[in-house]
């Protein structure tokens, strides 16, 4: 155990309207209020329900994150949102990477790098996504491809930067179908996760990958939260389906508090 930050992420996905998105917050914020050494939480909704989610969290420690964003600042990219503008919002946190745009909006390894740099210099924090497809997974290419989306990722960064992102290992295969990576096999990749990023920075002399934090995603819920966040390498969750409900979601982020309270404990 560490005492890296455990964040307990949610990803709403193309999910709720402004209403029921305000009710969520809402809950979220009421059933979290006694909660002691509560982790980071970030709600992402879709971008229509920011604001609503922003205006129920406020004067709350819940923070509201971004799902996307273009990397660049302005201009004709009808359809596209730019860090400036989450950032006039108040953002502080976007999913980057993530597989569903990969794999439907043609997002690319290349665009992964731009947006993170993009992010970084405007304060955000992104939260990079990698994982490997299933047909990856069963040619034993689990390792190689998470190594080259981290190598890409950030491809051009300082050490100094780098130590501002988060990591989440979601394996495609696992979000969304109820098949949960084994908590071993999540905490191994992780681990793989950070030598990679260590070994990018070996001339620095810096251990970045021991410094941030590394979210495992894919089917977490509270019958397999608590196995995965006992582990050395996962500091947190992001999650899917298991985000859309309060009920579902403040065990995961209960199970994020006692993590960081046996981390105090220790400290
Ligand atoms: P899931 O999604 O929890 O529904 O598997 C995770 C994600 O896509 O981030």
């Amino acid at each position: 155990m560490s005492n890296r930050k455990t964040i307990i992420a949610g990803n709403w996905k193309m999910h709720k309207n402004r209403q029921e998105a305000k009710e969520l917050a809402n809950q979220i914020v009421a059933q979290t209020k006694e909660i002691k050494d509560l982790p980071e939480v970030v709600l992402c909704p879709p971008f229509t329900a920011l604001v609503d989610v922003l205006s129920a969290i406020e004067g709350s420690p819940i923070k509201a994150g971004a799902q996307n964003m273009d990397h660049r600042d302005s201009g004709a990219y009808t359809g596209e949102i730019s860090p400036l503008m989450l950032k006039d919002l108040g953002i502080k946190h976007v999913i980057i990477g993530h597989s569903e745009r990969r794999q439907f909006f043609g997002e690319t390894n290349a665009s992964v790098n731009l947006k993170v740099k993009s992010a970084l210099s405007h304060g955000l924090t992104p939260i990079v996504c990698v994982g490997e497809s299933l047909d990856e997974r069963d040619n034993s290419l689990t390792d190689s491809v998470v190594r080259r989306q981290i190598g890409s990722a950030l491809q051009d960064l300082k050490w100094e930067e780098v130590e501002k992102i988060v990591v989440a290992y979601e394996p495609v295969w696992a979000i969304g179908t109820g098949k949960n990576c084994e908590a071993q096999e999540a905490n191994r990749v992780a681990g793989l996760i950070r030598t990679t990023v260590n070994d990018l920075y070996k001339a620095d002399s810096k251990k970045v990958g021991d410094v941030i934090p590394v979210l495992y995603g894919g089917s977490v819920k509270p019958s397999n939260v608590e196995e995965q966040l006992a582990l050395a390498d996962i500091d947190g969750s992001l999650v899917g389906g298991a985000s859309l409900k309060a009920d579902d979601f403040v065990p995961l982020i209960k199970a994020g508090a006692k993590r960081v309270s046996l981390a105090l404990s220790k400290a």
